[in-house]
């Protein structure tokens, strides 16, 4: 800042450093200078999973299929094993493959991904480019290096997925075009795919193996009710869940809903707490059609 013949003050700024680094020019500086760097992305493995279902119980053999499948040699090693749990609402497909996920995470070195679809909310279904946004940031990939289009963002998913070994868990899908784009482009990687419907395109199109998934046992179901209540009822006679399980139609979602009602009024009686049920009533309407 050298002073010329007149005294005034003149603003000279040279750049005389060379090399690489940060070059900050200003003219007139007001105030404290904050230089923040942009960080270099963190090395994460992405962990996405939600919690596992309290008081899981039972589906042995379907939890047994999914660790055989997970276990085969894969029939293409350019496409990622994909599996679809299918069922209707509330029968335990969520449960089912975060359960199974939990037991099989050291078959996934690298990490799990997971996306709620939303296939069947109220609001819109989520889109692949929204889910691979969230993927790539999941992956280390720092928010600008995000590419715009769809078909440049599936590529740098492949490109990142490319030689791991990750699980992809795809919950709550709506349709087939919803998941293409989400499929890793190698055998490495597992996706698991929950959805209500049957999603015969990836099946037929995309060699996805379908794995049904029905209502409890009736055992099952007794002990899904127990599992939720025991802490706060003990009275309860067999013959009452029983039939309280019948009424629920030995689906987890009313099993559990129930359930959470019984743990909530200790005091009452399970018999009352049955004839309270809006099916219990329904059953005993005259209304009702043949
Ligand atoms: N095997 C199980 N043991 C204990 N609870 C279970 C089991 N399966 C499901 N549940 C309970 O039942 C409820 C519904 O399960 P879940 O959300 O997995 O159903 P879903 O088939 O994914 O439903 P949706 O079609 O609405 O997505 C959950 O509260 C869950 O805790
Ligand atoms: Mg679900």
């Amino acid at each position: 800042m050298p002073i010329d013949d007149r005294d005034e003050v003149r603003h000279v700024n040279r750049l005389d450093a060379t090399g690489a680094g940060d070059v900050v020019q200003a003219r007139d500086v007001h105030g404290g200078v904050h230089i923040h760097r942009v960080e270099a992305p963190f090395a994460v493995t992405p962990s996405q999973l939600p919690g596992d279902v309290r008081g899981f119980v039972n589906r042995r053999s379907e939890l047994s299929a999914l660790t055989n499948l997970a276990g085969e040699q894969p029939d293409d090693p350019h496409a990622a094993a994909v599996t679809v749990i299918t069922g209707t609402a509330g029968v335990g497909k969520t449960s089912l493959a975060l359960h199974w996920a939990h037991r099989a995470l050291d078959r996934f070195p690298d990490g799990q991904l997971y996306v709620n679809l939303r296939g069947y909310d109220p609001g819109q279904p989520a889109v692949p480019e929204e889910i691979l946004d969230r993927f790539l940031r999941g992956l280390g990939v720092p928010a600008t290096a995000i590419p715009v289009h769809l078909d440049e963002r599936t590529s740098l998913y492949r490109s990142l997925m490319a030689g791991r070994r990750m699980l992809v868990v795809l919950d709550n899908a709506a349709t087939a075009a919803q998941i293409r784009p989400l499929l890793p482009g190698t055998a490495a990687c597992l996706v698991l795919v929950t959805s209500r419907s049957h999603l015969s395109g990836l099946v037929a199109r995309d060699g996805a193996y379908r794995l049904g998934l029905d209502i409890l046992h009736e055992d099952d179901a007794i002990a899904l009710l127990g599992a939720v209540t025991a802490r706060y009822r003990g009275q309860d006679q067999r013959h009452e869940l029983v039939e309280l399980a019948r009424l629920c139609a030995r689906l987890p979602l009313a099993l559990r809903i129930a359930a959470e009602r019984a743990a909530s009024r200790p005091m009452m009686r399970l018999d009352e707490l049955i004839a309270d049920l809006p099916s219990s009533r329904d059953s005993r309407s005259p209304e009702r059609g043949p």
